[in-house]
């Protein structure tokens, strides 16, 4: 299964394109409010990711009981991970999973997968991989990217 946050399709993007690859089913975590990007909203982030105030989640997660291989992914927020990929981690419990994370980006992932690590609870984690935010015209690089990712797991 392939589960992610996306606020701004980048993310989505990537998801979409490792589902059909791999023919798994896909989950894009929402949150109750309707997060709008916008210049207030990165020091709003900035704050809630200091204080440690995550976002409620809106409808049912998926069961991830029913898997055996979680791709996550997330954009990054301040060098970490985005608020709602916190909130799922909260409440998700990897026993017995494996789970490869992944990321996308503008410049600089700072700790993402650390803090990823940190936060996905029991989980075996595989090989992370991170994505830049990039123009229609690099298409074919990413999607090779992705390809050359899933073949090497
Ligand atoms: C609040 C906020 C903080 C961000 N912080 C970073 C950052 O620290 N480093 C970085 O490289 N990109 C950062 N970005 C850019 C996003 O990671 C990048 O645009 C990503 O691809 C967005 O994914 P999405 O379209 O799936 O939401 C930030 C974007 C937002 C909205």
């Amino acid at each position: 299964m392939i589960v992610y946050y996306s606020l701004t399709q980048h993310t989505q993007d990537i998801a979409n394109q490792i589902a059909k690859l791999t023919n798994a089913d896909i989950y894009r975590i929402q949150t109750e409010e309707e997060l709008k990007p916008s210049l207030s909203f990165y020091s709003r982030v900035k704050k809630d990711l200091k204080n440690k105030t995550y976002p409620a989640l809106k409808g049912q997660m998926p069961n991830v009981d029913d898997y055996d291989i979680i791709f996550v992914g997330s954009p990054v927020w301040w060098y970490t991970m985005a608020t709602p990929m916190y909130s799922f981690l909260g409440q998700t419990d990897f026993k017995g999973k494996k789970v490869i994370p992944f990321s996308t980006q503008g410049s600089n992932p700072g700790n993402f997968l650390q803090d990823f690590n940190a936060n996905a609870k029991n989980a075996k984690i595989g090989t992370y991989a991170n994505f830049n935010n990039v123009s229609a015209k690099y298409n074919e690089a990413v999607h090779n990217k992705i390809v050359h990712w899933l073949n090497s797991l």
